[in-house]
């Protein structure tokens, strides 16, 4: 059975990957600092799954702490979500942003060289095409970043290539996801933002719980079908079953790849906001707004190379992604911190 570390895996990504994960048969285990997420998530996996989870609350930037968990289990590979990943917070706070997302995955890289750990899955994100020239959008585009968040991922993008390029025996995977929303189906787990939710779903969902008065639609005069920003929405589940897809790539040897990972299907604002309004089967109060700055009209991903190589294809339906979304959040009217009754079907 091989064995899986997953650095920031009590996150919303992390915690559905180590769903699938478990579900595949491996051994996970995972390193957090809880900086954006709690324990609740790994116990709520457990649950789901039936398995246990080795768990350990470190700071990836700690490398003495890191070393530990290095030291104590035999590493088959490490996918490394742990992160701070606001844009408009990166903006406020580059230097946090720098010295956490530069640092963790400095430390990991050098961890693994030194403890034999070949095999590596790096989150990167769409971000890095910036605004591209068309849609949609191949993995050999131009990269081009306009903030610190998305500058962390470009620069630990060149430093995977060049570690890459002389370490011929590592076998590293980019993967730049495009917009995850949705939750597991059976609504134990799913996204769960602090404060105010800087991104559409979460603030959508709130609206539709009663916690936010309206949705602001950050502009209707695009130049898209219907006026509102067009993005890629890949569900979370889906973005984690490629996860797993990716390492198995990896343990064929086949050195640094790179990989979208969307549905290759774009939705407006609109489109996403009715298909709330069909999950919750109630209208959803919005307002349209000024654009909001730095946002681009459309961005959605040619998924082939995944499909190709990996055998990735997104299962999930739009209509899926907003009824596993509202699921979560009608479930958990406080994410995590709600009394639980429930659920699992
Ligand atoms: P998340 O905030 O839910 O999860 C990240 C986890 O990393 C959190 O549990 C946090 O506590 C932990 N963490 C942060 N810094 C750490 C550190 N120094 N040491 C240990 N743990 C640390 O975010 P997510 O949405 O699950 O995103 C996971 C990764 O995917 C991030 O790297 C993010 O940049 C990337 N990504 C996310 C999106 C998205 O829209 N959610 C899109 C593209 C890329
Ligand atoms: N939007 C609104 N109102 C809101 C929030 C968002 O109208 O309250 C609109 C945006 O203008 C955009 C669309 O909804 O058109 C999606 O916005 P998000 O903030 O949900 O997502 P972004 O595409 O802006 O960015 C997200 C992550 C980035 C990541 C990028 C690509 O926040 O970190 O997807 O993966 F880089």
């Amino acid at each position: 059975m091989k064995t899986i570390l997953v650095t920031g895996g009590a996150g919303y990504i992390g915690s559905h990957t180590c769903v699938e994960l478990l579900n595949e048969n491996y051994n996970v285990i995972v390193v957090d600092n809880l900086c954006n997420s709690c324990e609740e998530s790994l116990k709520r996996v457990e649950r789901i799954t039936g398995k246990n989870i080795k768990f350990y609350k470190i700071d990836c930037c700690k490398k003495r702490l890191l070393e530990k968990v290095f030291v104590e289990n035999k590493i088959d590979a490490i996918i490394h979500f742990a992160g701070l990943k606001a844009v408009g917070e990166s903006v406020k706070m580059p230097l946090e942003y720098y010295q956490n997302n530069l640092i963790s995955t400095l430390n990991i890289i050098d961890l693994m060289r030194k403890h034999d750990v070949k095999s590596l899955v790096f989150s990167s994100s769409a971000t890095v095409y910036g605004d591209p020239k068309s849609v949609p959008i191949y993995e050999d585009f131009d990269l081009k970043v306009t903030n610190p968040y998305g500058r962390t991922k470009l620069m630990l993008e060149d430093v995977l290539r060049d570690f890459a390029n002389v370490n011929k025996d590592f076998n590293i995977a980019l993967l730049r996801y495009f917009n995850p929303i949705g939750a597991h189906p059976s609504g134990l787990i799913g996204e769960d933002p602090n404060g105010i939710p800087n991104n559409l779903m979460p603030y959508i969902t709130q609206v539709a719980i009663g916690k936010r008065e309206f949705l602001g639609i950050f502009g209707n005069d695009y130049n898209t079908p219907d006026g509102t920003g067009v993005r890629d929405y890949v569900h979370v589940c889906d973005l984690a079953r490629g996860h797993v897809l990716a390492l198995k790539k990896l343990f064929t040897n086949s050195g640094l790849v790179t990989y979208n990972l969307g549905t290759g299907k774009g939705s407006s604002v609109l489109d996403v906001l009715k298909g709330m309004e069909k999950a919750c089967g109630f209208e959803i109060k919005y307002k349209i707004l000024e654009r909001r700055p730095g946002d681009i009209a459309q961005c959605y991903a040619s998924c082939d190379k995944a499909y190709k190589e990996l055998g990735f294809k997104a299962q999930y339906s739009l209509e899926d992604m907003c009824r596993d979304s509202w699921n979560w959040q009608k479930n958990n009217p406080n994410g995590y911190k709600t009394k639980n009754k429930i659920l699992v079907k």
